[in-house]
């Protein structure tokens, strides 16, 4: 479980600087005023993996403010919505992560500016016919203390009246990897193995500036290591990389699929790349960055292709 290295307060992130201080001094804010002062809704901005889970959490643990999380597209009536409201307990303020926040339903979104603006909820009951017609109130909940955190890894889908209604904005980007390197030589402390310094550079070189992925190659070189009574050496590494099919760079069979394809089949769009990859969207969508940094792949307005770079690549790879 990746939850065993997540850092609990904002001291213990590492990088995102300008993030943790904008979070900082609201959070101070909320506290020299003795809580009178409310948090803004916060929305967090970036890829997958990147740590927007890790801050909301970290707000709600400086705050020490309740915290529930939802997934936006389960919310489909204002029902959900009061269900998936933490417990308050007393608390002057308290948090609600909505997780992937552009696939909320258009109609839940339109309610949901109440919630934000005047902190009122309408719950309304449709499970009989009657009140299916009338639409009929049957409680109306105030919830002046609510803070809404919202993350998004698609900032393009999020409609603007909607994004509006957040009062802090936060990026978050992919990391160095000299930050990558320090995340993992955190990490290791609760790691229930030993490993090699100089194991700690080839996860970060392979990490693709993503906490997440480095914490995770953290974890299968611990089990390989467990698997072989042994410490998390060089060797194991080796062992590692070769059984998950990772090279170098850290690129991995689906980066080979698209390589492949885009030599084979020349410039792109998406739809095709998806067709003949059979991988999905996102995933593509993911990946290509990567190989965009790192000079494989070039996009043009027509779609992508292969770099001679790209294909010089491909020809040292082995699977
Ligand atoms: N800045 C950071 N410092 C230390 N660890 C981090 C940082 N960012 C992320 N992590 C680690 O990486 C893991 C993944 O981060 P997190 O779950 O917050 O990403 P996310 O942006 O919410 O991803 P997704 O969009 O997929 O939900 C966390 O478990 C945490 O341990
Ligand atoms: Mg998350």
């Amino acid at each position: 479980m990746l939850n065993r290295f997540r850092p609990k307060y904002l001291s213990d992130v590492i990088g995102q600087n300008q993030a943790k201080k904008i979070l900082s001094l609201e959070i101070a804010a909320v506290k020299n005023s003795n809580y009178k002062k409310k948090m803004p809704h916060t929305l967090f901005l970036g890829p997958s993996g990147c740590g927007k889970t890790t801050l909301a959490w970290a707000v709600a643990n400086e705050l020490g403010a309740p915290i529930s999380m939802v997934q936006a597209k389960r919310l489909t009536s204002n029902k959900d919505i009061f269900n998936a409201i933490p417990i308050i307990n007393g608390n002057p303020q308290y948090i609600l992560f909505v997780d992937e926040i552009h696939e909320m339903p258009m109609k839940v979104q339109e309610e949901f500016y109440l919630v934000m603006e005047d902190g009122i909820l309408d719950v309304r009951d449709f499970t009989t016919e009657y009140e299916k017609i009338t639409g009929k109130r049957l409680e109306r909940v105030t919830l002046k203390g609510l803070i809404v955190i919202g993350a998004t890894t698609r900032e393009g889908d999020l409609e603007i009246p909607f994004r509006n209604r957040f009062g802090l904005e936060v990026y978050l980007d992919k990391y160095s990897e000299k930050e990558i390197r320090e995340i993992i030589q955190k990490a290791r402390k609760k790691l229930l193995v030993d490993i090699d310094d100089e194991v700690l550079d080839e996860i970060a070189k392979r990490s693709r500036g993503v906490p997440r992925r480095s914490l995770s190659l953290l974890e299968r070189l611990e089990s390989v290591a467990l698997a072989e009574g042994s410490r998390i050496t060089m060797s194991i590494a080796k062992k590692t990389w070769d059984l998950l099919l990772i090279d170098d760079l850290g690129l991995t069979r689906q980066d080979y699929r698209v390589l492949k394809c885009l030599k084979e089949q020349g410039r792109m769009g998406l739809k095709p790349l998806i067709a003949q990859t059979e991988l999905s969207a996102s995933t593509i969508r993911t990946i290509e960055p990567y190989l965009v940094q790192l000079g494989l792949v070039k996009r043009t307005s027509k779609g992508r292709e292969i770099t001679n770079k790209g294909i010089g690549y491909l020809k040292n790879v082995e699977f």
